[in-house]
């Protein structure tokens, strides 16, 4: 483990310990990878339960789950429950990269059902606070990129596909897409879809800065 690798990590368990002090005590040694995504789907969340379930997600996250605009915690509010469930799960069985959150969700104290709820509380939840946006530098190379290269997946508006598992780009923090296209690029989120892979392998980082920036002045699609 690469030294800032180990201190990232170090860094996420003492915050989750912190904030979810049996998370370490009760971590299995290996969690259920097969989960069927689609028979979960089909369950329907229960908001207020899941506001109350959320309470060990909000100390990274935030009371309204704004996350933060130095791009170190993503906003989740709005997002599509589909989107919030696929990723949860992919971080809990390691397929998408995130030590410091993993420790959390693999606590067998959190279940499938806390997932739904949260989920269906999630993507109801309004936008509250603000948006860490870019320096609006190159907006007309960015919403090229963006229409040419990314809007068949991820929406015209950014709203992206429920359906498709597609995330919400829209109302985003700068900093946090910047990361994120960096990572897609360079292999290490670990659940990049593959046919965005592709598209964005080429980008100079002009470019990703661009996008990214175009990304994060997208408003809020749902008031
Ligand atoms: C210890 C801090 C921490 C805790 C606690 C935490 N998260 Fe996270 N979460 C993160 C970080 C950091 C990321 C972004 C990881 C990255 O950069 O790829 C993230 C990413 C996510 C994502 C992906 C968002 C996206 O746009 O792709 C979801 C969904 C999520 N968290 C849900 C939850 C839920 C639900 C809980 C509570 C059960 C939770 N998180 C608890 C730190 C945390
Ligand atoms: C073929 C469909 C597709 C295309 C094209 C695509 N994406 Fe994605 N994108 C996805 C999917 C699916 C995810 C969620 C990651 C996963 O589970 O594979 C994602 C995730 C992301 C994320 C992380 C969002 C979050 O909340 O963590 C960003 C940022 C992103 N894409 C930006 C882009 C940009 C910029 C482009 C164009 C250059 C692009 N994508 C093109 C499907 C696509």
């Amino acid at each position: 483990m690469r030294l800032k690798t180990l201190h990232t990590f170090l860094i996420g368990l003492t915050l989750a310990a912190l904030i979810h002090p049996v998370a370490n005590s009760q971590t299995p040694a290996t969690v259920d990878a097969d989960i069927d995504l689609r028979a979960l789907l089909a369950k329907p969340g229960d908001v207020v339960r899941g506001k109350k379930a959320f309470s060990s997600c909000e100390g990274c996250h935030r009371k309204n789950a704004s996350g933060r605009s130095d791009g170190s915690i993503p906003r989740l509010t709005g997002q599509h429950s589909s989107v919030i469930i696929k990723q949860v799960l992919d971080i809990r069985a390691d397929r998408r990269n995130n030590p410091s959150m993993q420790p959390v969700v693999v606590d067998t104290a959190f279940t499938m059902t806390h997932l739904t709820d949260i989920a269906a509380y999630l993507q109801a939840l309004p936008f509250e606070g603000s948006i860490g946006k870019g320096p609006g530098k190159d907006l007309t190379l960015g919403k090229l990129l963006y229409e040419r290269d990314c809007a068949s997946c991820h929406g015209a508006s950014g709203e992206g596909d429920a359906a498709k598992f597609n995330p919400m780009v829209a109302a985003q923090h700068y900093r946090y897409l910047l990361r994120e296209v960096i990572a897609i690029r360079d292999g290490s989120r670990g659940n990049s879809n593959a046919e965005m892979v592709k598209v964005v392998k080429p980008y100079n980082p002009a470019e990703i800065d661009a996008v990214s920036d175009y990304m994060s002045h997208m408003a809020p699609p749902r008031p």
